[in-house]
């Protein structure tokens, strides 16, 4: 698959605001994506539209193959093959052990492989030692890596972060970059990942897409770091405001 997400024509509204209106979309298979742009242009409205949890207004979406019809057998069956990370993780009640598994349970998969697959996600964000915790105790940093945890663990094609590494330090945050990653490497999941940092959509995009009052003004490879070629991604990567 080398195209898992395309948006045609695709438009947000609330009220009487628009506040996506995307053109034209085509995430590649199997890179990292990352989605960067001001505060309310609206990143996490696109990332919402493509994981399906946000119907679109006008124009359409094809997802891994399948033109959305938002109809309920599909929705679940392409729902289950992405995950999603936001800035607030929202923990069950229960084990750190509980809420990694909880996505696996609908799966047909035996106690044993939800076992390994647990033990696995819990160890690539080194939280391992957490296993018995109850996850309500956690800090702000720690759920987080429980809820990126709980992504990996259904090993989704397409994985979905909202700034996962907001709340947290930069020693983990790293950490955290490289298992992103591994994950891409390893298990060939295609990665959109919007983020604050700019140093950390550098190191890690293969594609970029910057975003503005919901218009894509500009997507591309490292170059757009370098040599943007829309005024207004060049003043956004300066740090100054755009008009
Ligand atoms: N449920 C809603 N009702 C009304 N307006 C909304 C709603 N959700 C989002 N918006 C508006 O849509 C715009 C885009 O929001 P979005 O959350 O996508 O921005 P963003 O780029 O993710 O911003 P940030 O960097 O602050 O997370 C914002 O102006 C926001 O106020
Ligand atoms: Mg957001």
């Amino acid at each position: 698959m080398t195209t898992p997400l395309k948006l045609h024509k695709v438009i947000k509204r609330y009220g009487e605001r628009v506040v996506l209106d995307v053109d034209q979309l085509a995430v590649k298979g199997g890179k990292i994506t990352t989605v960067i742009g001001p505060n309310g242009s609206g990143k996490s409205t696109l990332l919402r539209i493509m994981a399906l949890l946000l119907v679109n207004d006008a124009g359409y979406l094809e997802v891994l193959g399948e033109t959305v019809k938002w109809q309920k057998q599909q929705l679940l069956r392409l729902r289950r093959q992405m995950s999603m990370v936001t800035q607030t993780s929202f923990m069950f009640q229960g084990t750190v052990d509980y809420n990694v598994a909880y996505g696996l349970g609908v799966r047909k998969i035996s106690e044993k492989a939800v076992q390994n697959r647990v033990a696995e996600a819990l160890e690539m964000v080194g939280m391992s030692a957490y296993r018995a915790a109850d996850a309500h105790t956690l800090s702000g940093g720690e759920r987080q890596k429980v809820a990126i945890a709980r992504a990996v663990a259904i090993k989704p094609r397409i994985l979905f972060l909202d700034e996962p590494t907001s709340n947290i330090d930069i020693s983990s945050a790293a950490e955290i970059e490289k298992q992103i990653k591994n994950i891409n490497k390893d298990q060939d999941i295609t990665i959109i990942m919007v983020t604050h940092n700019l140093f950390q959509a550098k190191r890690l995009a293969d594609e970029v897409i910057f975003i503005h009052e919901g218009h894509i003004i500009e997507q591309g490879g490292q170059d757009l770091f370098t040599k943007p070629q829309d005024l207004r991604t060049a003043a956004f990567l300066r740090g100054e405001t755009v008009f």
